[in-house]
């Protein structure tokens, strides 16, 4: 790969901005458009844990995995997290109901530690507020 690699990010975050995740699918027609290999495209979008292969789930549930939060607890908030849902960081349950994700840093480490449900910030979440608000999440 030379130039075309330069022009594959790109167009993946574009693909992924627009579709909201890259389907297996599209990786033939990049790599065509671009003269490269289906194996180099899959490799990079394998690669890279920001592309996410699946669509998201209809709730999103991001917890903060920097320094600040983790000095606050929130190893244990990801515990409670990945136990109630049954899922891992990045996996989306297999209804579509609900992905979880880590973020590093919400600006908000002052108040950790901190997670973002729907786009809503929660700070200074404990194990019991957030499986109470996954169960609500999961109603
Ligand atoms: S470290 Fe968690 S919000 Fe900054």
């Amino acid at each position: 790969m030379g130039g075309e690699q330069t022009v594959l990010l790109p167009m993946l975050h574009a693909l992924q901005e627009e579709f909201g995740y890259i389907d297996d699918l599209m990786v033939p027609a990049v790599a065509s458009a671009l003269n490269l290999s289906r194996a180099d495209v899959h490799g990079v979008v394998t690669f890279y844990h920001d592309f996410r292969r699946r669509p998201l789930g209809r709730h999103r549930v991001r917890l903060c995995r920097a320094e600040s939060c983790q000095a606050r607890g929130a190893a244990a908030v990801e515990r409670t997290a990945t136990e109630r849902l049954g899922l891992r960081m990045g996996e989306t349950s297999p209804d579509g109901r609900v992905t979880l994700d880590a973020v590093y840093c919400l600006g908000l480490c002052a108040t950790g530690p901190n997670a973002m449900i729907d786009d809503v910030p929660v700070s200074r979440i404990d194990p019991a507020t957030l499986d109470r608000l996954l169960g609500d999440l999961m109603r």
